[in-house]
């Protein structure tokens, strides 16, 4: 295409970030600043009897102290993901009711940070204690509602096509077996933080991590009973977000209530521990998968039954189910996915919600149809593609999972495979190598943002729209230097507040497939209107008429094509891991990802997008486990010393190739978002390696050493 899209650009933030320049949420200075610190439930299920705040009120330093008593006005928002949505339907402190622990039944707000939290602790509460539901094994399971499924419709999950039964009691090769997956926690570096900070009695400015700035301001002027434009949101850095950081949750819902009545500016920060029942998490999952296959290898059914939990105060489906119509062709296909209520804090998106956990079910009952028939792991994935997404009935519209799949197959050496387990060693481990295939649907929303140009030679892009550290303000400064001619320094980008155009959601790896098009409408907008064909001759133009700027904002958005092509990216991991037996540890010790995201945009931070996702993989596949206490339903891993996520001496090389072409049916660039496809079959590849170096199949993540050990 050019110069600039596509080759290596480093991080227009990059500078930032490693100065500490960068400013987070919870780091602004403000005036008068004075703090919150959440009190929490210490049971999880039943009601408050008695809450009593006169030691807390007394504590030094103590300027409020809120409860269900006395709860700030927040009132009821639309909540329907189109002008607003909250994480949790139930309004923070809104009745006397606890639905699980770590539930927040108070705010005690104080002068500095350690006197809040000193006398949050002095804050008797008296329970009426009933037994909560926090063990899978004794909820009870219902069908699961429709869920925001691809191009973030309402999706039925359950569905069937053709007869599996019969199918499966005929086929040459089967597999059944059930495959689980913990419940894992949001990690981010930067907790969750916010400051909120009323100029006003009707007028609001909020600095808090979102990754959906626009949708965030509509949502806070319905919280807090206010016009939008009276609401601000700034949120130009955010330290890692995965999903859990889209809508405001209960905590910041408060904090910003509470600050109009404390008339200061308010800040509250969540502790890791408290992150844990409060900022959500991902669901646990049982997922029974049953593949039926004909003697060559091809599926004849598929049926995929998934379990997932939600809490009483919101419905979450871990949508397990969406990625099994796309994967492979089956004529006779079963989806179920049934939901259970627990007193657990609400689950939500966290990085490739659904297809992550169900790439690990599907991908690891295809390495076990694989050694049943027998067949090459690849080969079995080459014979069964799909054209056309199953259950959309449409095309692909640009689809290169086979070069994927050979491509890695090449790179990695797969045709020395020995087709044995325990055949491989190396330096007296068991050497395993698996693969599996990855896949994301490609999303977009509408976008507008707004170019300027300055007679100082520099073009400035502005748009709501955010960066959480994918690299968004790199693409989108890629995307103007193309369209403008111009080098990628001249380029200032200036995003998340919400005082610019709707930039829309970071969310769903669609922020580059949304912002980059509505970037280059701009840009060519701009030089229309300047009349010129280069950014260089509009800053002449400039010079020489002493006018101020030329500005132009423009706005794009999916149109039908939607109605002609299923749009989706693929991908195949490969690995090599070591496996000794005797102390029960398993080593991933290489890795190759082959990617076909349509266009690349920028080379560089592409590929720490899908490194990013196999090192979150690994965490997720050898060590992320939360765990509930079955009597208190309190969490009893819930920081960043107990709850365990893969760093660096866990990682091995990761080599990261891109094949494909532009998808150009989707948007202007040909690009589809790549955020989180590099997690999908993760935990699949190594769990298959795994049965490569030692015989042995694990069905339950994590695979930690107590499982390893013989
Ligand atoms: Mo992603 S889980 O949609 O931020």
């Amino acid at each position: 295409m050019s110069q600039v899209i596509g080759a290596a650009v480093s991080r227009k933030d990059g500078w930032a970030k490693v100065m500490g320049a960068a400013t987070y949420a919870a780091e602004h200075q403000l005036p008068e600043l004075i703090h919150g610190y959440l009190v929490t439930s210490a049971i999880a299920n039943g009601r408050i009897k008695a809450i009593d705040t006169r030691e807390a009120e007394k504590s030094p330093g103590v300027l409020a102290v809120f409860t269900h008593k006395n709860a700030p006005k927040i009132f009821q928002p639309a909540n329907n993901f189109v002008n607003s949505r909250i994480y949790e339907a139930r309004l923070p402190l809104a009745d006397d009711r606890i639905h699980y622990g770590g539930q927040i039944v108070g705010l005690v707000v104080a002068d500095t940070f350690e006197r809040a939290r000193e006398a949050a602790d002095l804050v008797k509460v008296d329970y009426e204690v009933q037994p909560p539901i926090v063990d899978g094994e004794k909820a009870i399971y219902k069908e699961a509602p429709p869920w925001f499924g691809e191009s973030m419709t309402f999706e039925k999950s359950s569905t069937s096509a053709g007869d599996v039964d019969a199918a499966l009691s005929n086929a040459a090769t089967k597999v059944e077996a059930t495959y689980t997956t913990s419940m894992e926690l949001h990690a981010p570096m930067e907790p969750h933080g916010i400051i909120a900070h009323w100029s006003t009695a009707d007028s609001v400015t909020i600095y808090e991590p979102s990754q959906w700035v626009s949708g965030s301001q509509r949502t806070y002027a319905e919280l807090l009973g206010l016009p939008s434009e009276r609401v601000r949101i700034v949120t130009p850095y955010i330290g890692g977000a995965f999903g859990c950081k889209v809508f405001p949750w209960p905590h910041a819902i408060l904090c910003a209530a509470a600050a109009k009545e404390v008339r200061r500016p308010l800040k509250v920060v969540v502790s890791r521990k408290q992150m844990t029942a409060n900022t959500g998490h991902r669901s646990p999952t049982e997922q029974v998968i049953r593949l039926g296959a004909s003697a060559d290898g091809k599926l004849t059914a598929i049926a995929h039954e998934v379990k997932s939990a939600t809490s009483p105060v919101d419905i979450f489906v871990e949508p397990c189910t969406s990625v099994t119509p796309v994967m492979y062709a089956a004529p006779n296909l079963r989806l179920k996915q049934d939901l259970a209520v627990m007193n657990v804090g609400t689950p939500t998106f966290m990085r490739a919600p659904g297809e992550n956990p169900g790439m690990w079910a599907l991908e690891s009952a295809m390495d076990e149809l694989a050694w049943a028939l027998p067949l090459d792991p690849v080969e079995l994935r080459l014979r069964n593609e799909t054209r056309e997404h199953q259950r959309q009935g449409l095309p692909f519209s640009t689809k290169h999972f086979a070069d994927c799949l050979k491509v890695g197959a090449e790179q990695f050496g797969w045709q020395q495979r020995p087709s044995q387990p325990r055949s491989l060693t190396r330096d007296g481990l068991l050497v395993g190598w698996g693969m599996a295939a990855a896949t994301f649907p490609g999303l977009r929303g509408k976008a507008s943002v707004k170019v300027r140009l300055l007679p100082d030679g520099t073009a400035h892009v502005l748009s709501a729209g955010n960066d959480m550290g994918t690299g968004a303000y790199t693409v989108v400064a890629a995307t103007a230097a193309e369209a403008l001619g111009l080098p990628v320094e001249q380029i200032q980008v200036e995003m998340g507040d919400s005082r610019l155009p709707d930039g829309g959601l970071a969310g769903g790896s669609q922020m580059t497939a949304t912002l980059t098009p509505a970037v280059m409408a701009a840009c060519q907008e701009v030089l229309k209107i300047a009349r010129v064909s280069t950014a260089q001759q509009a800053f002449e133009s400039l010079r020489r008429s002493g006018r101020a700027a030329f500005e132009a904002t423009a706005s794009a958005a999916p149109g039908q094509e939607g109605k002609k092509f299923a749009f989706q990216s693929w991908g195949a991991p490969f690995c090599d891991v070591t496996v000794d037996e005797e102390i029960g540890r398993l080593r991933v010790t290489r890795w190759v990802s082959v990617m076909d995201v349509g266009q690349v945009l920028n080379a560089k931070t592409a590929a720490s997008q899908v490194r990013g996702g196999a090192i979150m993989g690994i965490g997720q596949a050898l060590m992320e486990e939360a765990h509930l206490d079955p009597n208190q339903g309190y969490p009893v891993v819930y920081d960043l010393a107990t709850y365990h996520v893969a760093a660096h001496a866990d990682i091995p090389r990761i080599d990261v190739t891109f094949v494909g072409e532009p998808d150009l049916n989707f948007n202007p660039m040909g690009a589809r978002g790549l955020g989180e496809i590099g997690i999908t079959g993760v935990a699949a590849a190594i769990a298959n390696a795994l049965y490569h170096a030692t015989g042995k199949r694990l069905r339950e993540l994590p695979i930690t050493p107590d499982k390893l050990i013989v």
